[in-house]
Order: structure tokens, then sequence, then C-alpha cells
């Protein structure tokens, strides 16, 4: 039976709706038009999800036609298709094949980083708050971690952690989230950039740039032109975001080969599955789904922006798919009046705790996002 076959015979759509995938709103319910459809919109008890940073648009037309096909490779190992998608991101980068690294999510990228830089008296210098993957990942190894408040306009302390970093003259390994997650604000890169161009080797970077693609800043770009000269800097990025796949789990670093070798020692086997391959090869670089998806966000952060300024709500300045507001009151008290309004918002970032991270996610549930937040301001609850 030829692929195209296989699809047609509906054997594959039997197999995914039968799972239950495609009753909520998912990877078959494309009459909507896959760019309207809200796939995956609400958690399992019905709540609209605004506290993830995912892409409510959903994975690219192109892409679900490739994640269709691919199922007839699901008894395969994927080191073809592995192949054919490193190719291609190191042509759109372009860098050699040898300098692609890629994980289940870039989360296993991050933990890749960290694994492969510990070492006796390291430190890991990272900003508070940030993402907090590489937190959780240090824990079974020999660094010294050191959290750096964010400064007063919310970037990145880069004197400090720098200070942090250099003094002791041990290796350290320096998270920098840019824009930085949970406050969607960013570090200037001439800043960074004067910092890489100094470094001792010793000084290590691991720059997550998983929402680079929302940045209207100019003040920010990628630091990846230094990795043709560094071998002590990776640029990890991912499908998670823009591209609409965080339930696919692929993200990528890219690094001279030297340090792209030392890296891919810690991936785990065979670790990007066939589907999600498919759908990063369909829809990498799709400049429609790219265009719809920060016209999308652009709209939802306006109007979330108007509302949180109107009702005097202070909020720090986004170059992301969510932000920061402050909130009057007990956050987890907040966030449980607001599932109960039908909407899942942040988590505790401390030590921020009166403030939500919100995530932004189809106009239309932003529009009643901002309804229920003029009530609750009725209700005096913020
Ligand atoms: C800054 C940052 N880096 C990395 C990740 C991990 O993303 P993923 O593993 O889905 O690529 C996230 C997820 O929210 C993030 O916010």
């Amino acid at each position: 039976m030829r692929r195209r076959d296989f699809i047609r015979t509906g054997t594959v759509s039997g197999l995914v709706a039968g799972s239950g995938f495609a009753a909520g709103g998912g990877i078959l319910a494309g009459s909507a038009g896959p760019l309207t459809a809200a796939p995956g919109r609400r958690s399992t008890n019905g709540a609209v999800r605004l506290n993830s940073n995912e892409n409510p648009l959903g994975i690219s037309p192109a892409a679900r036609e490739a994640v269709l096909e691919a199922l007839v490779l699901a008894n395969r190992y994927p080191s073809d298709q592995h192949a054919e998608v490193v190719a291609k991101l190191a042509a759109a980068h372009e860098v050699a094949e040898n300098q692609i690294v890629m994980g289940t999510g870039s989360a296993e990228v991050l933990q890749m980083v960290v694994q492969a830089y510990a070492a006796p008296r390291a430190k890991l210098v990272m900003a508070d708050p940030t993402y907090e993957a590489v937190t959780n990942y240090q824990r079974t190894e020999a660094y010294e971690l050191v959290k750096v408040p964010l400064t007063a306009s919310y970037e990145h302390d880069l004197d400090r952690m720098r200070e942090a970093a250099e003094g002791s003259g041990h290796p350290a390994l320096v998270y920098l989230c840019n824009p930085n997650n949970p406050t969607a604000t960013v570090t200037p890169s001439a800043d960074i950039d004067a910092w890489i161009a100094d470094a001792p080797e010793h000084v290590f970077f691991l720059s997550d740039e998983a929402y680079i693609e929302y940045v209207e800043d100019d003040r920010m770009w990628s630091s990846l032109p230094w990795i043709e000269k560094k071998r002590n800097l990776v640029v990890v990025r991912t499908f998670s975001k823009i591209y609409g796949m965080a339930g696919l789990r692929l993200g990528y670093g890219i690094a001279h080969p030297d340090t792209a070798a030392r890296l891919a020692d810690f991936a785990s086997r065979n670790n990007v599955n066939q589907i999600a391959l498919a759908a990063a090869g369909a829809s990498f670089r799709d400049e429609e789904l790219i265009g719809k998806s920060i016209a999308v966000n652009r709209e939802a952060r306006e109007m979330v922006e108007a509302t949180l300024d109107e009702l005097g709500l202070e909020r720090m300045p986004t170059q992301a798919n969510f932000l920061m507001h402050r909130i009057s009151g007990d956050l987890a008290t907040y966030r449980n009046r607001m599932a109960e309004a039908g909407f899942l918002v942040g988590r505790d970032f401390p030590p921020k705790l009166d403030w939500n991270r919100l995530s932004f996610g189809l106009p239309e549930d932003m529009g009643r996002f901002c309804d229920t937040l003029r009530d609750f301001r009725g209700k005096g609850w913020i």
C-alpha cells in the first residue's frame, strides 16, 4: 500500500479519531480551516489554557498532512528523517549539519548542556526569576547555583552575572533566557555580545531563544553569529512556540561543531520521534504560520494591555506570547477564581508572587478573559 493510499483508506484517520485525539478539535478538525481552528484550546476540565505559553493556532496545514503521512513510519527508528531535518535546519541557519543537536523539546537540549558542562566547583549563573528547567536539571549535578535578580527594568543584570561567573576562576555555565520567561522582557543583545566577546573560555553561555520569533524590540537579536568564532556558546531554539508544536516535542541547539559533539553525547538515543520530525520538516520557516501566529499574538496582546491599563494593573513590557501583570491579593486565590471562571493562568514564579504570568490565547478568548478581569475588579478581587 502506498503511503497516500494508507491515509486515504481511512485507516489512519480511524486510528486517530478512535483515540479521542480528534474530539478536542485536534488534528483532524480540518473543516474549520487549520489556522482558524483552536486545537486543544481547553484543558480536560473545560478551562481555556492561558498558562503554558503555547500557540493557540496549532500546527500548520502542511505539518498536519506530513504527520498523517509519517504514521506509516511509526515502526521505524527515525534516523533518516532526523538527518533530513538536521540538514534543513543547518541550511536555513547557514551552518554545517554537525552544528545542530536536536532534542525532545528544547528542554532536552537544556538538560544536555547542564550535564555536559557540569564540573567540580562549577557555577550555574542565571537570572531570577527565569525559566526553571535549568534549575531543576542542575539538582543532580555538581553546580553551585547562583541566582541574580533581574534589574529594575526586568533585564538580566549582566554585570552581577559576570562577576558571579568570572570571579572565582572556576568553570561557569551562564543561562541567558532572552526574551526571559516568565517576564517576557528582553536584555539588550549589544550588552550580551560585549560579554561574550570578552569572556574567558571557562565561561559557557547557554542562550535560550525560545521566543525570538515574537520579538519586535530591535535591541534584541540572536547570539547565533558567535558560534562561528566561539566554542563556549550554544543557541537553543524550539518548535514549541511559534510553530505550535509543544505537544510534539522538538527543539534544537546550534553550536560550534566541537561543542555540538560534546552535547550530542548526552542526548538520549533516537530522541526525536517520526511525528515530530515530520511536522518540523513541513513547518519550518512556514511564513504563513509564522505571520499568522505573530498577528494573532499581537491582537491578543494589545487587547490585554489595554484592559490592564484601564484597570490600573501594572504590567511588564512583553516581547513574547505572554506577559506578567500585577494582581492585588493572593496569587493562588486569583488563579482558583480564574479557573472557576474558565481560564487557566500562570503558576508561582518566586520572588514575583504578586504577579501573574498570562499566556495569550485566541483574541476571542482574550476578550472574554478581559471581561472576567473587569468583573473581578467589580467584585473587589483584583
Ligand atoms: C524559555 C524557555 N525555554 C525552553 C522551554 C522548553 O520548551 P520546549 O521543551 O517545549 O522546547 C520553554 C517552555 O516554555 C521556555 O519558556
